[in-house]
């Protein structure tokens, strides 16, 4: 902008030196004195001289720098003001004397100087400093984290009307309203120190209800309990006309702002950092009567008693080249320093200097391969680079640690390779370069390796064992938090935790996690030590399950068994004890009964009324339908309401056919489009080839799942993660289910598609499609209905990539034939799907939602392999009695390769024998979830698809 009429500097030294002009008007002695702090911003004017000398200068361009400012960080404009161009750092000058050419407008030739003092003052803070300690990751393009630290809250405690509340949440990281406000953030001191703090102001209704809340509940700080003194958080509330804010001056001018606004909710968060990964913080609520308002995705929960208030904090990063609490700012460092996100300090390479390295610094320096020193090994590859920066070099010379020299001459750089370094290759080397002018520079590097891996000793020839630790070369194994002996091979001792097991457990139903010493509640209790039984009406692991003891029964907060009274027994205390010698009746049985009475009676009522007329062919269908399933799933048919099957028909010509996506022996699925009132969607219409009972059974069931499940009167189609039901046909002469169309296909396909390019990280990021189909068995749960075929073959993936179950008619090989066999115990014919199979499913036909659990515990195996075809003893072909010798001698799917332990952990659990120790849905999804957190540094992302 400036730039343009301005003088060339080049320019103007040429003339001088041609004319060697004595400016006279000034008489060269001109000097003025100014003065600029050295964190004054680029652009900043410095002095004006036309001010200064009384001068009345257009804008002509008649100044020009011609000496004076060896790097660049000065600019005159065109009206003879002194800019600043590039950042000032007081510690690399802190004074400069500008020359400043002054032409005479109408011969064009130089006449004037003027001197020009700038004296860089030294601000206290500046250069912001560059602390490893806190150094954080680049973001990955894929993180939505709104702020550079993640954070998770792990909270347990009692709604208002008593029930138990738990969450494990990013709620402050994904929410919308969240990244809504970010700009709101202020940063008011990002410290060298790894401290940090910041100011919000909560504008929105529902944040100032929540940290309200919080403030009235006495919540000040969390605290690293492991390593206490490192990793904390406070937050402080403003009292915005208090005059004594520990502010500058900018900052007490936005908290007036705000407050003008009406936002009288300010906080302070002040906290320190200095870790690499993931930590919890316990947070202190000093008073528990008081209610706080939690908001999780945008709804309240109002708990009254909180048992555990943790944050767990792990470090996100920002962008390349952004840094501060909403990566908002743009860092300022060059030639490829690295930007701290905390205060944007910069980290020179080597050869740079300044604030913004780019003040060249003629030095020498030794760069090695690999370039951290930690990552050199005895036996590796290692280069010794010794260069040196913006210096014309004479000799270089290294000078090795066995004494010998070796130097060469007119060359900025030298090269030492070790193809495989040995020990006595370790010690000093020192590289000394003797510039052009004859300065001498010299700078050392002592290479001191370490063993390869597993090794110790100076010599690298003992090994060291370690269990799950790292090896050091001189010390042996060193520890993690919550592992001890002399190879790190035994946990913490009960009661113990933390790095040396230093620390006191403090759980009392439970067993505390020996790495950070939170407690892991046994079933039936919750609370940060454990020491709350779950509420009435509560029972198991966290509390999450529901008591389903009835009349009056009483639940044990552990198991959910129920202790019955009066007239009532059985496993619910929902079986009537008769007197006599009469059989129990099932009380559940009575709906059934009644509705099968019922029904031909309203029907008939119906039809006498006239009311039924134009639809009895329907009722015909809907009644012999009904009759066929209730003989096989009684469950099931309880959930339809008369009418059930005319309300979802279809008419032919509205239903438009498409190409072809899937075939099998039984049946296809095409796509096409369905016309309805609000327009046309796209849809895949399924339907049966073979004109067997099996098949119409088949058809039915799904129809009538698919219509139970959606008529529920909780069932909510947009959250569902159970495929969506558009309508059926069932008097044309092709029956079709009419589904919604999932254009990323089945879950298989689409796993086996990502195998080119995975990682061993890369199963973590499909877990949200296990969680999403353990909410689908939740669903199914509360309709009690089966799937009996939970399999990714059977998982659809929409476009928003949320999973969701389809299949329910066990509709054989409409995506996959050979995963299914013919098992003669359960009829002639019936192909099943043997190594999906519960045992209970194999030994006896038995299917409930618990072996739902087990073939879940395959689909978690099949995400975390990628796609591949459960094997037992490398057989791919297994009928069903061998199968069942298998399993009974307690062989399992072995764990696939790469997959975490704790995702195995969950399938085990899914394949234990006795179904009533099997996860229930819920416990599962909680798990899953869990372990994606930890697991997936991304998670964020993904939690957001599922919003
Ligand atoms: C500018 O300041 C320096 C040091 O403070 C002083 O020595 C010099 O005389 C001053 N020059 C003028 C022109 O004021
Ligand atoms: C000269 O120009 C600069 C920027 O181009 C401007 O900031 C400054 O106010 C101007 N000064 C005068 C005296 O016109
Ligand atoms: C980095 O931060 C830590 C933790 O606050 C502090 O102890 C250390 O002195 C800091 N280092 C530098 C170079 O400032
Ligand atoms: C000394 O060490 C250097 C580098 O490690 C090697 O190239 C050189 O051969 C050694 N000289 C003697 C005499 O061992
Ligand atoms: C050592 O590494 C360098 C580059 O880092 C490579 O060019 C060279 O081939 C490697 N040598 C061996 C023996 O692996």
């Amino acid at each position: 902008m400036v730039t343009t009429n301005m003088f060339s500097c080049r320019l103007v030294l040429l003339t001088f030196c041609l004319c060697l002009h004595v400016p006279t008007t000034f008489g060269g002695q001109v000097g003025l004195n100014v003065s600029v702090p050295e964190n004054a911003a680029v652009g900043r004017n410095v002095v004006s001289l036309g001010a200064r000398l009384g001068k009345q200068w257009e804008g002509d361009g008649r100044c020009g720098i011609t000496s004076g400012d060896p790097y660049g960080r000065f600019i005159i404009s065109t009206n003879c003001t002194i800019l600043i161009a590039n950042a000032l750092d007081g510690s690399v000058k802190s004074e400069y004397t500008l020359r400043v050419g002054i032409r005479e407008w109408s011969t064009g030739k130089i006449d004037n100087t003027v001197s020009v003092r700038i004296q860089v003052e030294d601000v206290q803070g500046y250069p912001p400093v560059y602390n490893d300690s806190c150094a954080m990751p680049t973001k990955a393009d894929n993180v939505a984290n709104p702020l550079y630290m993640g954070l998770l809250l792990d909270l347990e405690g009692t709604t208002i009307d008593r029930d138990y509340f738990s969450i494990f949440d990013g709620i402050l990281m994904y929410d919308k309203i969240l990244l809504d406000v970010k700009k709101d953030f202020v940063a008011i001191d990002q410290g060298g120190d790894c401290k940090f703090s910041f100011l919000w102001p909560a504008r929105d209704e529902v944040w100032q209800r929540f940290f309200r809340s919080l403030w009235g509940a006495g919540l000040r700080s969390c605290s690293d309990w492991t390593d206490p003194g490192t990793n904390k958080l406070s937050m402080s509330r403003l009292q915005t006309d208090e005059a004594s804010f520990v502010m500058a001056s900018g900052e007490r001018d936005l908290v007036k702002k705000w407050t003008k606004n009406n936002v009288n909710d300010i906080y302070q968060f002040t906290g320190t950092w200095v870790s690499q990964e993931k930590r919890r913080l316990t947070c202190k609520i000093t008073n528990l009567s008081q209610r706080i308002d939690v908001v999780i995705r945008e709804k309240y929960y109002q708990i009254e008693s909180v048992q555990k208030f943790d944050t767990i904090m792990f470090p996100v990063g920002c962008e390349a080249g952004k840094y501060g609490i909403t990566c908002q700012k743009t860092c300022i460092c060059k030639n490829g320093a690295l930007c701290h996100v905390f205060n944007g300090a910069c980290k020179c390479t080597q050869g740079w200097q300044g604030v913004a390295c780019d003040i060249p610094k003629p030095s020498v320096g030794i760069e090695t391969t690999p370039s951290n020193p930690r990552h050199i090994t005895i036996s590796g590859n290692v280069t010794l680079r010794c260069r040196a920066h913006h210096v014309a070099v004479r000799t270089l010379h290294w000078q090795f640690p066995n004494g010998s020299k070796m130097a060469t001459s007119d060359s900025n750089e030298s090269v030492v390779i070790f193809d495989k370094l040995e020990t006595n290759d370790e010690g000093i080397y020192t590289c000394t370069i003797m510039t052009s002018t004859g300065e001498v520079m010299a700078t050392t590097f002592v290479l001191n390796a370490s063993c390869p891996v597993d090794r110790k000793g100076s010599l690298c020839t003992e090994v060291c064992g370690c269990d799950r630790a790292h090896c050091d070369r001189w010390t042996g194994c060193i520890c993690g938090e919550g592992w001890t002996g002399s190879r790190c091979q035994t946990r913490c001792p009960d009661g113990t935790y933390g790095k040396g097991c230093a620390r006191q457990c403090s759980c009392q139903n439970g067993v505390c996690r020996t790495s950070d010493g939170s407690c892991d509640c046994r079933d039936g209790w919750y609370g940060s030590d454990c020491s709350r039984p779950c509420v009435t009406g509560r029972y198991g692991r966290r509390c999450q399950n529901t008591c389903a003891c009835r009349h009056n029964g009483s639940c044990s907060h552990v198991d959910g068994s129920c202790q019955c009274v009066g007239a009532w027994t059985g496993r619910y205390c929902d079986v009537r004890v008769m007197k006599g010698n009469g059989e129990p009746y099932v009380e559940t049985l009575v709906p059934i009964v009644f509705f099968l009475l019922l029904c031909p009676v309203v029907l008939l009522v119906l039809y006498k009324k006239g009311w039924l007329c134009c639809v009895t062919a329907d009722d015909d269908e809907e009644t012999q339908v009904l009759l066929e399933l209730q003989r096989v799933e009684a469950d099931l048919t309880q959930g339809l309401q008369p009418g059930w099957l005319g309300r979802w028909e279809k008419k032919a010509k509205n239903l438009q056919l498409g190409d072809l996506i899937g075939a099998g022996l039984f049946g296809e699925v095409r796509n096409g489009e369905l016309r309805t009132p609000k327009g046309k969607i796209p849809v895949a219409a399924k339907s049966v080839r073979v004109e067997d009972a099996q098949s119409y059974r088949d058809f039915y069931r799904e129809v009538a799942i698919l219509i139970a499940v959606h008529e529920e009167k909780d069932h909510d189609v947009r959250r569902s993660n159970i495929v969506q039901l558009f309508g059926v046909m069932t008097k044309a002469a092709h029956k079709y289910i009419i589904l919604e169309y999932a254009p990323k296909g089945d879950l298989l396909c689409f796993l086996r598609q990502q195998r080119n390019h995975a990682t061993a990280h890369t199963h973590v990021t499909f877990l949200p499609y296990a969680v999403h189909i353990a909410r689908a068995l939740q669903e199914l749960q509360r309709l009690r209905i089966v799937h009996r075929d939970v399999a990714v073959r059977n998982v659809l993936v929409t476009r928003d990539n949320v999973a969701k179950l389809a299949d329910f008619g066990l509709a054989r090989d409409v995506y996959a034939t050979t995963q299914y066999v013919s098992t003669p115990r359960q009829g002639d014919g019936v192909l099943l799907p043997v190594r999906w199979m519960a045992l209970g499913s194999l030994e006896m036909g038995e299917y409930t939602c618990q072996s739902d659990v087990w073939s879940f515990g395959v689909l978690l195996w099949e995400i975390a392999s990628l796609g591949d075809e459960p094997r037992y003893d490398d057989r791919a072909r297994l009928t069903g009695p061998v199968l069942i010798g298998i399993l009974r001698r307690g062989a399992r799917l072995r764990k696939p390769a790469r997959c975490d332990d704790g995702v195995y952990a969950v399938m085990r659990s899914c394949w234990r024998d006795d179904p009533e120790t099997r996860p229930t849905p819920d416990s599962l999804e909680r798990r899953l979830e869990h372990l994606h957190q930890i697991l997936d540094p991304n998670f964020v992302i993904e939690m957001e698809t599922v919003v």
